[in-house]
């Protein structure tokens, strides 16, 4: 048995925010931007919407290229890290949208990793009988989190959601193996320091902006690129696939020095490699979900081609999932 991934979906908010309007808000340019990014633009979610409805409207195109009822969905797991609320869980908000009543629901918090992460939880859960049909989301409005004055940390983010709908699968089609790791001792590298337990909101927090995402983008850099070769090479080594084998290759969207730095390692070339940094950002745990539906939806995915998805992020997470493509009822 495997768990199969039956249908995919992403949302992305319709308001572009491009280099040349950031240019107008913080001290950058678009030429630094693109040359140590490679990021163009990136999508902010509309004032009056938040990261259950873009989750939402990602969900129903999944379970509809699934071909699955809201009511049968056993499981809603949101990996996010811009929840709706530090509580309840956004996947309870995502249920009650969905009116999907079977289900039940939790988030995961594992920064840019959650997706990975949740999918590696829900292929667990898939080998209980109790659960068949398990909605797995990576949605973020993290545009809530940043600091627009802020130079280093605002030209990186942008807004989105990917959802997919994992099932059982008695073919050769789902996840062949999964790994996950964390380094808690870079957990202060990013995080946003106020507004919970630790450091509850004060206006002395709110003064000083320790509400809004902090990031040592150096540090990160250094771990990005050793983690992302390092799980790639680990997953071929625990499955016996070569790089060659991969026919797409979808590693965590922030900086596209990084995706190419990994290319290098792997030697996987560019057209086997899905880059979407350039156009939305980096969307954190939605980066992948919204990649592999894109992949979906262009026609770049064929039953039965591997597909390899790696990613790092707030913990630090890191963790990867290698895939055969493809679905059956
Ligand atoms: N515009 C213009 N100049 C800038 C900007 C900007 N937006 N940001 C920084 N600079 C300046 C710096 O102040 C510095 O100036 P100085 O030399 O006068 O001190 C100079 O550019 C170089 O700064 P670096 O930080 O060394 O630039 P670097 O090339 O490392 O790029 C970046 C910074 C893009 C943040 C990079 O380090 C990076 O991508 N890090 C990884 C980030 C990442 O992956 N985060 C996601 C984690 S996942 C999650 O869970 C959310």
């Amino acid at each position: 048995m495997r768990a199969q991934v039956m249908g995919v979906g992403h949302a992305l908010p319709q308001r572009i925010l491009d280099n040349k309007e950031l240019e107008q808000m913080v001290d950058t340019s678009e030429k630094w931007i693109i040359e140590r990014t490679g990021i163009r633009e990136r999508r902010i979610i509309d004032p009056e919407q938040t990261t259950s409805d873009l989750a939402y409207q990602a969900a129903v195109i999944a379970l509809s290229n699934a071909d699955i009822a809201t009511e049968d969905l056993d499981l809603i797991i949101v990996a996010t890290a811009s929840p709706d609320m530090l509580f309840p869980a956004t996947a309870c908000v995502v249920q009650e949208k969905l009116g999907a009543w079977n289900a039940a629901a939790f988030d995961i918090s594992a920064g840019c990793t959650g997706f990975v992460y949740a999918l590696a939880v829900a292929e667990k859960f898939l080998l209980s009988p109790q659960y068949q049909y398990i909605l797995v989301i990576g949605a973020e409005a993290l545009s809530r989190l940043i600091d627009y004055t802020d130079p280093t940390t605002c030209v990186l983010f942008g807004d989105g959601a990917g959802a997919a709908v994992l099932g059982r699968s008695k073919s050769e089609a789902g996840i062949i193996a999964s790994y996950l790791g964390a380094d808690g001792q870079g957990a202060r590298h990013l995080c946003v320091p106020a507004g919970a337990a630790a450091r509850p909101a004060s206006p002395n927090t709110l003064e000083q902006g320790l509400h809004y995402l902090k990031m040592n983008g150096n540090e990160i850099f250094r771990f990005a690129t050793k983690i992302t070769a390092e799980v790639s090479e680990k997953i071929l080594a625990m499955t016996g696939f070569k790089a060659e084998d991969i026919e797409l290759f979808i590693p965590h969207q922030s900086n596209l020095r990084i995706i190419k730095a990994a290319m290098r390692w792997m030697k996987i070339p560019e057209e086997r490699t899905l880059v979407t940094v350039d156009q939305y950002g980096n969307m954190s745990a939605a980066c992948l979900p919204v990649g592999l539906s894109l992949a979906a939806q262009e026609g770049r995915l064929k039953a039965g081609d591997l597909v390899l998805m790696v990613a790092f992020g707030a913990g630090l997470t890191y963790g990867g999932v290698l895939l055969r493509w493809g679905s059956e009822k």
